[in-house]
């Protein structure tokens, strides 16, 4: 089946009940989605299908087919991170960083189409994502400092 992942086009020859991550990371070999729990309930496994937040441990592969995936690998601009990188990195959001690019791309997801968000917001879009480190403070003000400087100016 044909995939495409990041802009690219892939040829998979792997049954359609593997799981989308499996996928992402053992024959596109993009390692930065990660593999928690596989079972839909840390997101780690988070990447963008057309846009949206979904854990890729619970998509059949065949599920992705004719859709947009984006991974964290597709987020830069070749030596340049994508905004919501950025403040991750500016405001270290992480420790062990395992959960990170979930988080990264649960945010990227909201302000896709929240450019605005206030904390409570925040807070819902990222709920089903797992911080193992307690790095909660830094992830809320590191998804604050995104919207910042990707959202729309002179809003409270
Ligand atoms: S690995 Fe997918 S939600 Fe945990
Ligand atoms: S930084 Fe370690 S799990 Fe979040």
């Amino acid at each position: 089946m044909q995939l495409l992942v990041n802009g690219k086009s892939y040829e998979v020859d792997v049954d359609e009940e593997t799981t989308l991550l499996s996928v992402i990371r053992h024959d596109l070999g993009l390692t930065g989605t990660k593999y928690g729990c596989g079972g839909g309930d840390c997101g780690a496994c988070t990447l963008l299908v057309d846009g949206e937040a979904k854990q890729s441990c619970l998509m059949p592969v065949d599920s992705a087919v004719g859709l947009e995936v984006t991974t964290i690998e597709g987020l830069a601009d070749g030596d340049t991170l994508h905004p919501v990188q950025e403040a991750f990195v500016e405001h270290t959001a992480f420790q062990c960083a395992y959960c990170t690019p979930g988080f990264i791309m649960s945010t990227v997801a909201l302000l896709s189409r929240n450019p605005n968000p206030n904390d409570r917001q925040i807070r819902a879009a990222l709920t089903g994502n797992i911080c193992r480190c307690g790095a909660y403070v830094r992830i809320l003000r590191a998804a604050k400092a995104a919207a910042a400087k990707l959202g729309p100016k002179g809003e409270e």
